[in-house]
């Protein structure tokens, strides 16, 4: 029986968006002879006046290896917490029934949702009020549960580690200590692999808190040694064992959603304080989300789009694609915003870095 699936992005972009949505167009269309429609700009696009278009296989090519998303997206069209002005004040307000009705006027079958925790949290609010559903999970902070892997995080790693590559050379040149602050919102997955693959010299991550003494110490020991630089990789969401996050702005200052950023400069400069060294900060920010993806992740997000559709097929909504070893298989949207996937500090990874004589937040061992 033919069919009309809508998709949209949602969220932050990423490296692979596009593959996904090529890959659904191409199987969509040709394999199974369904109509493919793109809404724009995430949910947004789903609030009147809405935003869509028809998409074929031409309007597909050439776009597998683009970053960014070519139907835009956004973070802020929440349709359980829509920013609304009533009486010259912002509220947040339900509108998840009206985006239903504008869902089923487009003659939409299905919705496929790519994004991170955010977008498929709100998939799964519309699945539960009976909207057909399959989630694709993508994210550069890797913090989606339920898939071995979300695609755009390699990217992001690559980029990571290519920045931590250029800034060995001059902060050796010139004896300093690089504090490098990477993104990953809770989750230290991205200052963690690519502090490893980057041969950072410390690693702060969220999920343990770090003692300022204990990194100062490294550093000089570092330098007593005679290696009168070091790297230091935070993540935006590390804070030390006796103060907090910091943030750009607070959720209730940014509709609901915290903005993080900041921890870079601040360590940067307690660093100062302790130590003899100059020290410089750089803030990757959006470049870790930019343009071409990885080979891995343009294949990893062909292979979920092409199982989103065989999702479809098959009748299993509420579903999401996943990596689960070298299969890609559908779980449970529900099993994936569950909980954060975070870093545990017993993870192998944590004791490579540690055994590696990298600092990762606490002394490394013996
Ligand atoms: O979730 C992806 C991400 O890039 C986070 O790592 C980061 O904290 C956030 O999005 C930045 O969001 P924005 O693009 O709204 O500044």
């Amino acid at each position: 029986m033919s069919k009309t699936l809508a998709i949209l992005t949602g969220g932050g972009d990423c490296p692979g968006l596009n593959a996904v949505i090529r890959a659904v167009v191409r199987t969509a269309c040709g394999r199974y002879a369904w109509r493919v429609i793109g809404i724009e700009d995430g949910f947004e696009g789903l609030v009147a006046p809405l935003r869509w278009r028809e998409l074929g296989p031409k309007d597909v090519r050439g776009i597998l290896s683009r970053g960014g998303t070519i139907l835009g997206t956004s973070n802020k069209g929440n349709p359980f917490s829509f920013p609304q002005k009533i009486k010259g004040k912002i509220e947040l307000v339900d509108i998840s029934a009206q985006v239903m009705e504008n869902f089923h006027s487009l003659g939409a079958d299905v919705l496929i949702a790519v994004g991170g925790d955010g977008t498929l949290k709100i998939a799964q609010g519309l699945f539960e009020q009976g909207l057909p559903v399959v989630g694709v999970p993508k994210t550069i902070d890797n913090d989606l549960q339920a898939t071995d892997v979300t695609f755009g995080y390699r990217t992001a790693v690559s980029i990571v580690t290519e920045a931590l590559d250029r800034l060995h050379s001059t902060a050796e040149s010139h004896h300093r200590v690089m504090v490098v602050e990477v993104m990953g919102r809770d989750a230290g997955w991205i200052a963690l692999e690519a502090g490893i693959a980057g041969s950072a010299d410390v690693i702060l991550i969220p999920e343990i808190p770090f003692v300022l003494d204990e990194v100062c110490q490294a550093i000089r020991t570092r330098a007593d040694m005679g290696s009168r630089f070091s790297i230091v990789v935070v993540a935006e969401g590390a804070f030390s064992a006796t103060g907090d996050k910091v943030l750009l702005k607070t959720a209730a200052e940014n509709l609901g959603v915290e903005r993080l950023g900041g921890i870079g400069e601040r360590v940067a400069h307690l660093l100062a304080d302790c130590l003899d060294m100059e020290t410089r900060v750089v803030t990757l920010g959006h470049l870790q989300r930019g343009g071409s993806p990885t080979s891995f992740d343009r294949i990893l997000a062909s292979r979920f789009g092409v199982k989103a559709v065989q999702l479809i097929a098959a009748g299993r909504y509420g579903e999401m694609v996943a990596l689960k070893g070298r299969k890609v298989v559908g779980v449970k949207i529900a099993a994936a915003v569950a909980q954060l996937n975070r870093v545990d500090p017993q993870d192998e990874l944590v004791d490579t870095a540690q055994n590696l004589g990298i600092l990762v937040s606490r002394a490394a061992r013996g």
